[in-house]
């Protein structure tokens, strides 16, 4: 760190015995990415790496002049860390610090960009974008190869700002890429919106490859007009060197592997997809946007990069889940002024897209259903669950939020349930043709429920024997030679509110073995049935 290119920071995952080199013949159409799928459905975590593939062949039977790196940004956190330079539990820390720090990007000369490396320009294109290894992702089911580690360059028709972000691209032809934009609301979508008011396409550069932090900082939500190249450059601790594109008015990544330039019609869309999504289902195809390439520029022997997505978990939702941990976090502690929220937390089998855990330590009273409504907020197309849990519940863990719905909540008073969410890649809605269905309206269109699952009144404690206990155990446990513990929030009692003096005092007398003088105290409370006259039991009378 800094890096300069994708090979530098290769370079630290092979110190770091992180990225597995295949020197083997693979297909990229049939046997690429199943490989690398394997190890999201059989490996843990830690065993997880990057693969860099040096002897790429396709369907056709072609080989490339080019090599493919898949999984380098986030196979899983440890990588994910590397490529920011923190370790895996420092990444929210580092996500935080990057806020309102970004670090302008720098141009440098043609010379001195080594994508310039080759340069080719409409109309003599060549094979086109077909000189690339671009992957299938869901063979058997993908129509087509697509880009997916694409980051696309736009600026903003009106004012000029420029915005990267990772959208994929479907190859069709040569010289002519879809373009996917989820919702209407990514900011490439604006900027092509603008642009179709104005009756004119939008340009557009996709490159492939470069500090990884440029596609972290692709994949993340800030705000429209906010430049990504400022938070990459933040990020990496360094500037991002920029260069010139070859034929419209864009600055591209000088170190890129690949960049692609051209513009994105305005006049016309055309079907696109199926994709397998992140939802874990395959996307249906639809309307989307169409880019003609203009011109190519690449590095000699380009190392082409795929990032792997479709069934969570994915490299896509460790991405995804680094980022927007942080930065909901800082929406809603600094934007929205809730300082009692501590944590938040995505999930990865929800595609980091649908279900958000909110973390308040003692909240003040609202703060909870602030913190669901602002979260809510933060993006027309994201989140259809949102939980707000107390400080002692792990927003992480699945059986730690399964406790805090069953036992912190009451549905008809705890649950709100929102509208006119917009839905993303979400097969659940009603199936229709009409597109506005997609957004509104009432009882079609999408949702949120939002749950308030902070205990808002006196709580019994929790029924696990207390601190000192379970320490005391502790300690016993490792004297056994028993087996090492992964011991779990919470793994000791500890008082609520609803606990009296009276409770602690018996409490001690029965582990000091005085339990009977509580028996004979009871004893002394005893209150008679009644007569049986239909007059109501005493309170706390219990009938078996
Ligand atoms: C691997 C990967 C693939 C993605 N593909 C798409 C896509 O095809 N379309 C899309 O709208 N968003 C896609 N995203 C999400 C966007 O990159 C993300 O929403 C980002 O914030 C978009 O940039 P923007 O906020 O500047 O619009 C993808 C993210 C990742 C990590």
């Amino acid at each position: 760190m800094p890096y300069h290119d994708l090979r530098d920071y290769m370079d630290e995952l092979i110190r770091r015995d992180l990225l597995r080199v295949i020197e083997e013949p693979v297909c990229k159409d049939t046997e690429l990415v199943p490989l690398v799928r394997l190890q999201f459905r059989g490996l843990a975590e830690a065993e997880r790496r990057a693969f860099w593939f040096k002897n790429v062949t396709d369907a056709r039977g072609h080989a490339f002049d080019a090599s493919v790196i898949i999984g380098a940004i986030g196979c899983s956190r440890e990588v994910y860390g590397v490529a920011m330079g923190v370790g895996p539990d420092d990444i929210g820390a580092k996500w935080a610090s990057v806020h309102g720090n970004h670090l302008a990007p720098e141009e440098v000369a043609r010379a001195d960009a080594p994508v310039k490396e080759v340069v080719t320009v409409a109309p003599d294109l060549g094979a086109g974008v077909d000189r690339f290894p671009h992957l299938i992702s869901t063979p058997g089911f993908d129509p087509a190869p697509y880009i997916t580690a694409g980051v696309w360059v736009t600026r903003d028709p009106e004012t000029g700002a420029c915005n990267l972000g990772i959208y994929r691209g479907m190859i069709k032809a040569p010289d002519r890429i879809g373009c996917a934009t989820d919702t209407s609301t990514q900011h490439l979508a604006v900027m092509w919106e603008k642009a179709r008011r104005l009756g004119r396409p939008l340009e557009a550069a996709v490159f492939i490859g470069g500090p990884p932090a440029l596609l972290m900082a692709a994949a993340s939500k800030v705000p429209y007009g906010v430049d990504e190249y400022g938070v990459a450059g933040a990020l990496n601790g360094a500037p991002i060197a920029v260069v010139a594109a070859a034929t419209c008015d864009l600055m591209v990544p000088a170190a890129a592997e690949i960049v692609i330039e051209g513009t994105i019609r305005t006049d016309v869309l055309e079907p696109e997809a199926p994709f397998g999504e992140a939802s874990g289902y395959l996307g249906p195809r639809k309307m989307e946007k169409v880019f003609d390439v203009g011109a190519i520029s690449h590095r000699e022997q380009p190392i082409y990069q795929g990032i792997i997505s479709e069934f969570p978990p994915s490299e896509s939702t460790v991405m995804r889940k680094a980022a927007f941990d942080a930065i909901y976090l800082n929406h809603l502690k600094a934007a929205c002024n809730i300082p009692t929220v501590s944590r938040v937390a995505c999930h990865e089998l929800a595609s980091c897209n649908m279900l958000f855990v909110i973390q308040l330590d003692r909240p003040e009273l609202g703060q909870p259903w602030q913190a669901l409504r602002a979260a809510a907020a933060f993006d027309a197309s994201l989140g259809k669950i949102f939980i707000a849990v107390d400080a002692d519940v792990d927003p992480d863990s699945m059986d730690s939020i399964l406790w805090a719905l069953s036992y912190a909540m009451q549905p008809h008073r705890d649950t709100e349930i929102i509208r006119g969410k917009v839905p993303r890649l979400d097969p659940s809605i009603s199936p229709s043709d009409d597109p506005r269905q997609l957004a509104y309206p009432d009882a079609q269109g999408s949702s949120a429920i939002l749950i308030n699952a902070c205990r808002e009144h006196a709580y019994p404690p929790v029924s696990l024997p207390a601190k000192e206990f379970m320490e005391a155990a502790r300690a016993r446990w490792q004297t056994l030679g028993l087996p090492a513990l992964d011991l779990k929030t919470p793994w000791h009692g500890y008082a609520l509110s609803a606990w009296t003096e009276e409770n602690a005092e018996e409490a001690v007398l029965a582990v000091t073995g005085r339990y009977f003088e509580t028996g004979e105290k009871l004893a002394g409370r005893r209150a008679p049935i009644g007569n049986g006259d239909g007059s109501p039991p005493p309170p706390g009378f219990v009938s078996k």
